[in-house]
C-alpha cells in the first residue's frame, strides 16, 4: 500500500462493483493508498471522488426512468470514471499550478474546468479521456469522459446521460471537492434527454435515495 492512492477495496465489494462496471478493475492497477491524491489536490474529503463517480453512476441509472432517450448501459461505466483525470492531474500537476486554478475560479468566477485549461491547456476531462483511450475502453466512454465539460459538441445520449448525472451529483453534494458549484448546466442537454424541471428534481431525490442504499450496503455512514 502506498501512502497516496486509490481507496482499497474488500474483494467482495470488488466483485459487485464488477458485475455492473467491468472496467473498475483497472482502477487497481494502482497501488492503493491510506489517503487520496484528490483529497490532496482537489480538496475532496476522504473517499468523496470515489463516491462523487458512484453518485453519478447512480443519478445515471435513475435517469433511466426519466429520459425521453433510451440511456445505453455503457452510460453507467462513463459515469463512474468521467472524472477519472483528476486523479491523473492530482500526480502530476504541482501545487502552485493548482493554486493558480484555484485563483482563477475564484476571481474570475469561470468554472474549474475553464481554469484548469487557462492554467493547463487542457482539464481533467482531457487527460480522463486520454487514460480511458489508454486502456481501450469503448469509445463513447472515451467521448463522454472528454466531453462532459463541453455542452456544444457530442450530443450523444451517453454523454449527455454524463452530463446531467455530473449536474445531479454536484447540486446533491455528493463529492464537492475544490470545484464546488463552479460548473454550468446546459439546458439543451436536459431538453435533448426530456427532463424539465419539475422530472431534474424527482431525478435528484432518487439519485439520493439511491446513494443513501448504497452507501448503507458499503458500510459508510
Ligand atoms: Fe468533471
Amino acid at each position: 500500500m502506498s501512502v497516496v492512492g486509490p481507496r482499497p477495496e474488500r474483494q467482495f465489494f470488488i466483485d459487485q462493483i464488477i458485475l455492473k462496471a467491468p472496467h473498475y478493475k483497472h482502477l487497481h492497477k494502482v497501488r492503493p493508498g491510506i489517503t487520496s491524491w484528490g483529497q490532496v489536490k482537489y480538496g475532496y474529503a476522504e473517499n468523496d471522488l470515489w463516491y462523487h463517480g458512484v453518485a453519478a453512476t447512480a443519478a445515471t441509472e435513475c435517469l433511466a426512468s426519466y429520459s425521453k432517450v433510451t440511456i445505453p448501459p455503457v452510460s453507467f461505466t462513463a459515469a463512474l470514471l468521467h472524472d477519472i483525470g483528476k486523479l491523473l492531474l492530482s500526480r502530476c500537476v504541482s501545487d502552485d499550478l493548482f493554486k493558480e486554478i484555484r485563483r482563477l475560479e475564484a476571481e474570475e468566477r469561470i468554472t474549474w474546468a475553464d481554469a484548469e485549461f487557462r492554467v493547463l491547456g487542457f482539464t481533467h476531462a482531457d487527460t480522463g479521456a486520454a487514460l480511458c483511450e489508454s486502456w481501450k475502453l469503448p469509445e463513447a466512454i472515451v467521448n463522454a469522459v472528454a466531453n462532459h465539460h463541453k455542452p456544444d459538441i457530442d450530443f450523444s445520449p451517453v454523454t449527455d446521460a454524463v452530463r446531467i448525472a455530473n449536474a445531479v451529483a454536484r447540486i446533491t453534494g455528493a463529492g464537492l471537492g475544490n470545484e464546488g458549484f463552479a460548473f454550468a448546466i446546459d439546458e439543451r442537454t436536459s431538453d435533448r434527454l426530456g427532463l424539465n424541471r419539475k422530472n431534474f428534481e424527482h431525478l435528484c431525490v432518487d439519485t439520493v435515495m439511491r446513494c443513501t442504499s448504497i452507501r448503507t450496503e458499503f458500510g459508510e455512514s
